[in-house]
């Protein structure tokens, strides 16, 4: 991954680098309890979020990831993108949030679509994983209906200022995609 940060376009949407002057809305939607209730940390400071978008941004720096800004009509509404990507197996792991404002409308599910494909076909992933909170409903079910499968609970898989949490994986296969 290396070479300009790759932007994204849709009928909807643009997908971008993230920059600093998108430190506002970061810290908007990591503040919010309604977008962190189901995370495993959060809502965040405004000092926690700045930290939040230089880790974001660092993963595209670092080889580690990437992570678009999603912007619809001038504004950016929310993240997505892949971290903990793994070369030598083909895989990584899909990570995404949308200010609460602007849930139900399927945003992410169609801002995901191109992410998808780009994992798929320029990353090369022949699998896309996804760990969420076993209580986080609306995430199941937007990517269930991206077509991934739900494989079951990972026993205290996450850390969490409260203690080790169960967490559920889900996963897309790049045939899988490609059958859709
Ligand atoms: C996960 C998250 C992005 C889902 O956002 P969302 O807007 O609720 O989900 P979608 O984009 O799939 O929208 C689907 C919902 O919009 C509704 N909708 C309205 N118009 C729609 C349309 N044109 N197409 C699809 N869905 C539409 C659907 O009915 C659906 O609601 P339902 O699930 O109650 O049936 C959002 O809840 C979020 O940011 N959560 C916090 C962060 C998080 O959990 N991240 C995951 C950790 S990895």
């Amino acid at each position: 991954m290396s070479g300009p940060f790759p932007t994204l376009k849709t009928d909807d949407f643009i997908l971008r680098e993230l920059t600093d002057d998108d430190l506002e809305a970061i810290s908007s939607i990591w503040g919010s309890p309604d977008v962190t209730a189901k995370l495993s940390s959060g809502p965040l400071s405004h000092e926690e979020s700045v930290q939040m978008l230089y880790v974001l941004r660092s993963l595209w720096d670092n080889d580690a990831g990437i992570r678009w800004g999603v912007e619809l009509d001038g504004q950016l509404i929310g993240t997505c993108g892949f971290h903990n990507i793994k070369t030598s197996t083909r895989r990584g792991e899909l990570g995404y949030e949308l200010g609460y404002e602007f849930w139900g409308r399927g945003l992410m599910r169609r801002a995901l679509c191109p992410v998808l494909d780009y994992g798929f076909n320029i990353l090369r992933f022949e699998r896309i994983e996804a760990f969420i909170n076993v209580d986080n409903d609306r995430s199941s079910g937007l990517l269930k209906k991206l077509g991934f499968v739900d494989e079951g609970i990972l026993r205290d898989y996450a850390p969490t200022p409260k203690g080790l949490i169960d967490q559920r994986c889900l996963s897309l296969l790049k045939r899988d995609w490609q059958a859709l």
